[in-house]
């Protein structure tokens, strides 16, 4: 039976895969998004289709809609972006969570929230389990990024436990693909830009530190899979990619496989850049029968024909405005 569901934060990266994904299996979707990050034009080619709607709304302002499901991801992603108005993140994350959880206990909706491997913060215990409670600085400048969703997750738990609300949490640990936003700042697509301009590829630090990179289709698996669990399955749920890539790596598999002539250069590193950050996926195994499916190798091949794309009609509309 078709469903109504709510996707917040819909015109995003995450968000417009997820919607693509929820029309296909033949469900009602209805996108909000304020378009600070995301874009229309992520959601250009579902806007005809009859099962789905798009609607300009901020998170941060409550909202009167009929649906059953709630996928809650509207948030700033990447530190250039957060950190632009650290204020409004937290708002978003904060009232956002009240106002959607508000939403889904007047309608009876179960939610879910987009939460993030941030709350880990610069983990002691590696890889980190759902249960390690993190280690984050509350005053440092990603905290209105990863406090703000740690409040969201608290929510969430009391939202639950003091009226019985439906909710799932699930934990996204790096996350790359077709429709990430180029100027984001997050090591992926600044890598694949770089390299396919031929550009210097900035590494920060000294390249030793690690990232697990989880392609989207995998990761909307999971977000799928978790929404269709059964009431008692709150989570928090890790998803992610446990094979573990030092920067360095991953800089040498974009530029073989872009083919570019760009070399690496070095910058300090920022402040509380986390040394590694690995998920612990045995909760999502169990729980979801969920791992990811994606070689890191097979998901650059498909953000890199993405990126090269968006590229050349960057270029060509350029050229088209100098004539
Ligand atoms: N991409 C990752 O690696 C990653 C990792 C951990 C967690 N997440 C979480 O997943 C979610 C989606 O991330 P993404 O990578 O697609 O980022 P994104 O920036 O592409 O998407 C976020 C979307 O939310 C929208 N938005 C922001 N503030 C809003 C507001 N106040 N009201 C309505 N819409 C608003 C943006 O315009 C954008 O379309 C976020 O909640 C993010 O914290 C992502």
């Amino acid at each position: 039976m078709t469903k109504k569901i709510l996707v917040t934060g819909g015109a995003g990266f995450i968000g417009s895969h997820l919607c693509e994904r929820l029309i296909k299996a033949g469900e009602d979707v209805l996108c909000i998004d304020n378009y600070f990050t995301g874009s229309k034009k992520n959601v250009e080619h579902l806007l005809a289709h009859p099962l789905f709607e798009v609607m300009r709304h901020d998170v941060t302002f409550p909202l009167y809609v009929e649906v059953e499901r709630i996928f809650n991801l509207a948030c700033p992603a990447s530190p250039v972006h957060y950190q632009f108005d650290p204020v409004q993140t937290t708002k978003t994350s904060v009232h956002g969570a009240i106002n959607m959880l508000g939403l889904a206990k007047r309608v009876k909706a179960r939610i879910l929230q987009a939460s993030t491997s941030e709350v880990y913060g610069d983990p002691e215990v590696h890889p980190q389990p759902e249960s390690y409670w993190g280690r984050v600085n509350p005053i440092g400048i990603r905290s209105c990024y990863d406090e703000g969703k740690r409040c969201a997750e608290t929510l969430f738990f009391d939202y639950n436990r003091q009226h019985g609300t439906d909710i799932k949490v699930i934990r996204i640990f790096n996350t790359y693909g077709p429709r990430m936003n180029p100027n984001d700042g997050r090591v992926v697509s600044n890598f694949i830009v770089q390299a396919l301009r031929g550009q210097d590829i900035t590494i920060y630090g000294d390249g030793q530190q690690t990232r697990s990179f989880c392609y989207v289709d995998d990761l909307v698996d999971g977000l799928i899979r978790l929404m269709g669990t059964s009431h008692d399955v709150t989570g928090p749920v890790n998803i992610g990619n446990p094979d573990e890539f030092t920067i360095l790596e991953l800089a040498s598999a974009v530029i073989s496989l872009t083919g570019s002539s760009s070399k690496i250069v070095h910058k300090p590193l920022p402040q509380d850049d986390p040394r590694q950050r690995r998920p612990d996926i045995s909760m999502a195994d169990k729980e979801l029968s969920w791992a990811p499916r994606m070689k890191l190798k097979d998901g650059l091949v498909h953000t890199i024909a993405y990126f090269d794309n968006l590229l050349s009609d960057q270029a060509l509309r350029a050229s088209l405005n100098a004539d």
